[in-house]
């Protein structure tokens, strides 16, 4: 192929320039895997040669390929269907995480990028990971390949908010999510909230949905709406259910409810606190010999496929949310979705267990007693709020939502 001098000159302010746009490419075909990758990031990949994309790819599927082969074999694919691009040899490589350098569910991304002679690698986000954290970049470097780091790194360390959280703490990354009325009400004073929000941006929350592995909402919500909390993402294909977990100290789940009733499709935890029964899972064994009320309706439960999970605090009075996350997290759930209400809120953000924070404002007034998104005594004084940081303000429809960190961004 004959690569023109013109088109290699490419001095360093457009050479700059173009990295940008190619890595936000990369950012965006990241994005492909949301949903399938975790507990893995979202990577997305870039080949660039001549000023032009000749391959991309993301890691897709949790096991599957890594972003890097992606790319790498559709450049090779590419190869053969266009008579302009004679080899990857000579190309740039954008990678939203820096390349693995370590055998896992696959081989090592570095040994792909160097064996087909890539000549540089522009890197958004370093891999926190002990078995990779610059080790990657190192190899890369010693095999003579130009890497530079940190590019448009907050905006790909932001795809991986979930990833970067679970691997250093090993507990669910938490996006507690509410949709209030301008004057800051979640349901009316008689507890209806359907619907607050647009139809747009209920759709944006089924998409959220998809992302994440759990759902989680305490017993007032259920009794309240009856919800079912499964996905129905209408620009997914195939979109994957969150696992349900409801929060239900006292056993108070109506067993005609629709979570009950779609148990069976939909994988569902229920978490109760019993000081009478041992901590963690209840298996039948458990129960299987008692005849009270409340026996029966945990062997029905577990009949109908429902998990329950006994984690009291200390005071034996409630669900502790902290030992649910420890006890969430071991099991392979990086992240949930929580979907309140006040109650289960205040007591989630008192817990420290939430990451951040999606709050819908719909252009509505309800007034009076309505419901806040965040119930119980709140703070006397200004000094003692809770610290948000805003990560993005956007429209969607008439609804204005806000993502905030809460305290200091984890990483
Ligand atoms: N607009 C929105 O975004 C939105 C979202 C959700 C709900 N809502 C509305 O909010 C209302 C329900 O709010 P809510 O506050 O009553 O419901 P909630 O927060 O979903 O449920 C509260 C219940 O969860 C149980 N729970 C279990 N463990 C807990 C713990 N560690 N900390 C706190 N609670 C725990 C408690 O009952 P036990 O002690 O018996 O277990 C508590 O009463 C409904 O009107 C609903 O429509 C609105």
């Amino acid at each position: 192929m004959n690569i023109d001098n013109e088109s290699m000159n490419i001095d360093n302010e457009s050479k700059n320039k173009n990295d940008e746009k190619y890595m936000r490419r990369a950012i965006e075909i990241a994005k492909k895997g949301i949903g399938w990758a975790n507990p893995n990031p979202l990577v997305g990949a870039v080949i660039v040669k001549n000023d032009k994309i000749i391959g991309e790819g993301a890691h897709l599927k949790y096991g599957s390929l890594h972003a890097e082969r992606n790319a790498i074999l559709s450049a090779k694919d590419n190869l053969e269907k266009d008579d302009n691009i004679d080899s990857i040899e000579g190309s740039t490589i954008y990678v939203t995480l820096e390349p693995c350098c370590h055998y896992g569910k696959t081989p090592p991304c570095t040994e792909a990028i160097i064996d087909n002679k890539i000549k540089r690698v522009v890197i958004g986000s370093r891999d926190p990971n002990p078995k990779v954290s610059g080790k990657g970049v190192r190899i890369l470097r010693e095999a003579g390949i130009e890497v530079i780091t940190d590019f448009l790194k907050e905006e790909c360390d932001a795809l991986n908010d979930i990833f970067f959280h679970y691997l250093k703490n090993k507990r669910p990354y938490v996006l507690m999510k509410y949709a209030m009325t301008a004057d800051g009400k979640i349901a009316t004073s008689t507890g209806k909230s359907k619907w607050i929000t647009s139809a747009l941006a209920r759709e944006y929350v089924q998409e959220i949905r998809h992302k994440y592995m759990g759902i989680m909402v305490g017993i007032g919500t259920v009794l309240a709406d009856d919800p079912l909390l499964n996905c129905r993402a209408k620009n997914i294909s195939n979109p994957r259910h969150p696992i349900r977990i409801i929060c239900d100290s006292n056993l108070r789940i109506p067993i005609d409810s629709n979570i009950v009733k779609t148990a069976s499709r939909y994988e569902t935890i229920l978490v109760i606190a019993d000081k009478n029964l041992n901590m963690g899972e209840v298996v039948a064994e458990d129960i299987k010999l008692s005849t009270t009320e409340k026996g029966e309706k945990l062997n029905f439960l577990l009949d109908k496929k429902i998990k329950i999970l006994n984690i009291f605090d200390k005071n034996n009075t409630r669900i502790d949310l902290n030992s649910l996350m420890k006890y969430l997290g071991e099991g392979g759930m990086d992240s949930i979705l929580l979907e309140g209400g006040g109650i289960l809120n205040e007591s989630a953000l008192e817990s420290g267990i939430v990451n951040e924070i999606m709050s819908f404002i719909s252009p509505k007034i309800f007034g009076g007693g309505g419901k806040s998104p965040v119930s119980g005594n709140g703070i006397d004084e200004v000094s003692d709020a809770i610290k948000l940081s805003i990560k993005d303000i956007k429209m969607i429809g008439d609804d204005i939502l806000t993502c905030y960190y809460v305290g200091r961004k984890e990483k």
